[in-house]
């Protein structure tokens, strides 16, 4: 059997000016048998080549998405992203729509809220499993597994006071967790 491979698709629109995405990200994206690509910065002006996109997918068994929330979501592209590259007879039928069926989706996520923030009666009211149903549905129908999500609360930029905010020690303490399960998935 051959080595599973990882596609690792960052959605960051300003990775540069980024703490929490740029740690995580140095941390994994030269790791054997993953494929790193920060997608803003392939297509700034948003104009995705969906055949290369959707050529990658094929070509991989893991699908890791990595980006910030935003508007309890993501960043824009990444919706631009599902909507190009998830085609009808593709992704889902009718018509073939069955090339994702069988590869696994795992969403990698940091927040600026921190995570008392996520659940009944808290700041945002849901929990961020509930938030994230939209994508897991996406999963569903494309026939993927979907992955218990990577969640880092509390990223926010640094010298912000008053709010909980990790230490970029702390997210380096994630970034290690997030490396060993890339490094486990490719080990089978
Ligand atoms: C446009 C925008 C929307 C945001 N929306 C949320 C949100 O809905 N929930 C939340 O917890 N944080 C929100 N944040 C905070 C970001 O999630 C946080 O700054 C980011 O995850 C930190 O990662 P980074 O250092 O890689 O940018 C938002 C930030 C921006 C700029």
């Amino acid at each position: 059997m051959s080595t599973p491979r990882i596609l690792l698709n960052l959605f960051h629109p300003n990775i540069d000016k980024s703490r929490g995405n740029k740690i995580l990200s140095e941390c994994v994206r030269d790791l054997v048998n993953v494929t790193f690509r920060d997608v803003y910065r392939e297509y700034p002006d948003f104009k995705i080549d969906v055949k290369h996109e959707q050529q990658l997918l094929l070509d991989h068994d893991l699908i890791v998405f990595q980006h910030p929330f935003y508007w309890y979501s993501c960043p824009s592209l990444l919706k631009e992203w599902e909507d190009r590259v998830l085609e009808q007879g593709f992704a889902y039928p009718p018509g073939v729509g069955d090339k994702l069926n069988g590869k696994h989706w795992l969403t990698v996520l940091t927040t600026g809220g921190p995570d008392v923030a996520y659940r009944s009666g808290g700041f945002n009211h849901y929990t961020i499993s509930e938030l994230l149903r939209p994508f897991q549905q996406t999963a569903n129908l494309c026939g993927m597994k979907w992955l218990s999500p990577v969640v880092i609360n509390s990223v926010l930029p640094s010298g912000i006071t008053g709010f909980k905010n990790l230490s970029d020690d702390d997210i380096k303490k994630c970034a290690e967790e997030y490396k060993e399960f890339l490094k486990q998935y490719t080990m089978g």
